[in-house]
């Protein structure tokens, strides 16, 4: 039999009275104009063609269907609509069943849910990602959704935007059936349903809950939300699909949905969506192929070396950590272990996949067992001397073809660099603590970087499932550079007549999780403290300089570690200091200011522009690619809230 061809994207073959129907709009089959016209005509065809007992819905490749399509977001909507497409498959006189080949997320998803019957493949998903665009499903997923699988775990998977896998699918109730061969078993299914009638979700009874775990359901999800509008909207329309007919239910969902798509959480979160796709591709790279990387060396086990362990273990790599002594090893071997413990306790990993990542790990305090590493990666301590003179040592060591990589987070990668015979293989890959659960990797691209060298560590990044951000070498990269220049806008404030506790609580309401001071003061004050000595001697004397900090950090007051920093924290809870007010008054009554209130938005107008300016800076100096690789730094790295899209987009939107 001949392809049959409905659009541009949609095509079927007919398989002994099953027509089915293939979507193919890579790269991720979205439901594009011609799709869902695609899917109508099929439909269409489909009635009027007697021989066609039913149809069976697939994707093209390795996508079943990845959603609406974004890139026709803000553009006139064009018929037939997705709920039209939708409503029609549901109601549809004959069965249709989809045979979920891949991804099926949000429109996607909500496909499989209007069809009769759900066979998932081994490499099925599930889920409705909407509230990470800033937006609630919009084709019947609040409403359909809590009708398979009861409105508890319909909000945890809508209000999150998580998605299932086919075990857990099929666990859920979200689908049929998982199988081998979706295809096949998908044919077959339409054949058993066109002699009995259909189940048709719409139709289903909502399962009944307990009240009191639907709300605890519910407040899980808004805790994440901070300040979200869309998680709230999410759960909202999920629990109305109790109180409202399928009809009523879809129109307050279609409503809410386009309410939001043109709200600027949903245009921020966009926004940080193609990002994230932009980030990590470098235009000079094309056609270069990275080098193969199987065996990864991290030298030093502490915190950071241990989180990138970790990290490298349970993405497949072979790990061999370096430490001086044997007993320093043993200990590292522990604190490796220890986290991937913890992973197995919160189900994270699996007992198996532990004791596999263990086999692939060798600890050792012999620096010649490094020779046998593709990539090297140090976490030493954050020295010039220390980390120039193991490069040298590395060097005499590792394969020729070997890359090596600098962690450090303030040093100059290109000095570390020059110490070694082959300055091309050098990369900077600046991890963030603790780096088995951060996503951000700053990759900086050194002067004398070879290209299939910043490929390979490009490509070891995202097989470590993390955000890689191309940089160039500057002090702090991009992510410290900035936050400098906003914690000196802060202590601006304080000077000016701010209290730390103000400054942060217009930080927190605005959407991030935690101030600038209870960050610095988690994170200790000495590294700032001791980078601050470090440059006081070619500091400008007639820069701005506040002394506050100094002073803390002269009185023993480092941060909770010390038990006060820029807050004391009595039994662990964090409390304004009297002692640390009387310092901001007294460092103003030395420069004789006058201290004024602010009100939070000034405050919050005063950091952005701070963040703003240097992201500027940094663009204008080459030292960040895009505005967008900074908006993704800041918040995969700094707590930036990301429905306001980052810095550099809040400030071009006025947010
Ligand atoms: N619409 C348009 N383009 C999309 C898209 C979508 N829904 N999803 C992904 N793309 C594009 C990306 O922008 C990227 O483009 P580029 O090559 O130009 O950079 C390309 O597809 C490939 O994307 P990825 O790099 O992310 O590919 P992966 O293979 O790693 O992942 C995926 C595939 C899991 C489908 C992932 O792309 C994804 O999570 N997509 C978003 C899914 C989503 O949020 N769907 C909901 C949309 S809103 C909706 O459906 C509303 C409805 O309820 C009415």
């Amino acid at each position: 039999m001949p392809e049959m061809r409905f659009s541009e994207s949609v095509s079927a073959r007919l398989d002994d009275g099953v027509l089915v129907v293939a979507i193919d709009n890579p790269p991720v089959n979205a439901l594009s104009a011609h799709v869902r016209s695609g899917l109508i005509a099929a439909l269409d065809h489909a009635t009027v063609a007697a021989e066609i007992a039913g149809l069976v819905i697939s994707g093209a490749g390795r996508t079943f269907i990845g959603g609406a399509d974004i890139k026709e977001f803000g553009q006139p909507m064009v018929e037939p609509t997705l709920p039209q497409v939708i409503d029609r498959i549901e109601s549809f006189e004959k069965p249709i069943i989809c045979a979920v080949n891949g991804a099926a997320l949000g429109g996607g998803c909500e496909v499989a849910l209007a069809c009769h019957g759900r066979i998932a493949g081994e490499t099925a998903s599930f889920g409705l990602p909407e509230v990470k665009l800033g937006i609630v499903p919009g084709a019947g997923g609040t409403q359909r959704l809590p009708r398979l699988i009861g409105p508890i775990a319909a909000i945890d998977l809508i209000g999150t935007g998580r998605a299932v896998k086919a075990g857990e699918a099929v666990a859920l109730g979200l689908v049929d059936v998982a199988a081998a061969d979706p295809l096949a078993a998908a044919i077959a299914a339409v054949r058993e349903n066109a002699r009995r009638p259909l189940r048709r979700t719409g139709s289903i009874e909502m399962p009944a809950a307990d009240a009191a775990a639907v709300s605890a359901a519910e407040a899980k999800v808004l805790a994440r939300s901070r300040g979200q509008l869309a998680p709230a909207e999410a759960v909202r329309l999920v629990k109305s699909a109790n109180q409202l007919d399928l009809e009523q239910g879809l129109a307050e969902e279609r409503a809410t949905f386009l309410r939001l798509r043109d709200s600027e959480e949903s245009a921020a979160l966009r926004h940080v969506f193609l990002a994230e796709r932009a980030a990590g591709k470098v235009e000079k790279l094309a056609g270069v192929s990275p080098r193969r990387i199987e065996s990864v060396g991290i030298v030093g086990t502490g915190l950071m070396g241990s989180g990138i362990a970790v990290s490298a273990l349970t993405s497949g790599y072979r790990v061999i950590a370096l430490e001086q002594t044997q007993e320093a090893a043993t200990a590292g071997r522990g604190r490796i272990a220890g986290i991937l413990d913890k992973a197995v306790q919160s189900r994270r990993l699996t007992t198996e996949a532990r004791e596999a990542c263990l086999a692939r790990l060798d600890t050792t305090a012999e620096a010649k067992n490094l020779a046998a590493a593709d990539l090297v990666v140090e976490a030493v301590f954050d020295d010039i001397s220390v980390k120039t003179e193991l490069f040298r040592r590395l060097d005499g060591i590792v394969a020729p073809g070997a890359i090596l990589a600098t962690n450090t987070s303030y040093l100059d990668p290109d000095a570390i660099a020059a110490a070694t015979a082959d300055p091309s293989r050098v990369v900077g890959l600046h991890f963030f603590s603790p780096a088995n659960v951060m996503r951000l990797v700053e990759v900086v691209d050194c002067a004398k970087t070879a290209p299939d060298v910043l490929a390979s560590a490009l490509a070891f990044v995202k097989r470590l499932g993390k955000l890689p951000i191309v940089c160039g070498v500057t002090e702090g990269f991009v992510g410290n550079r900035i936050f400098s220049a906003y914690r000196r806008e802060a202590e601006f404030m304080l000077q000016d007549g701010a209290l730390p506790h103000e400054i942060d609580a217009a930080l927190e309401a605005y959407g991030f999780p935690m101030g600038i001071f209870a960050v610095n003061d988690m994170a200790g004050l000495e590294i700032a403290w001791a980078r601050r000595k470090r440059l006081a001697a070619t500091r400008d004397p007639a820069e701005r300089y506040v002394e506050i900090a100094d002073r803390l950090c002269e009185a023993g007051r480092l941060g909770r570690k010390t038990g006060h920093g820029w807050y004391a924290y009595p039994d662990g809870e964090r409390t304004i200091d009297p002692a640390v007010t009387a310092a901001i008054e007294a460092a103003r009554a030395a420069k004789n200011i006058e201290p004024r209130t602010f009100t939070a938005e000034e405050i919050i107008d005063r950091l952005l522009k701070a963040m703003v300016d240097e992201g500027a800076a940094l663009l204008a100096e080459g030292i960040a690619a895009r505005p967008g690789d900074i908006d993704l730094v800041m918040i995969n790295g700094y707590g930036f809230p990301a429905h306001k899209g980052g810095p550099m987009f809040a400030a071009e939107h006025n947010r």
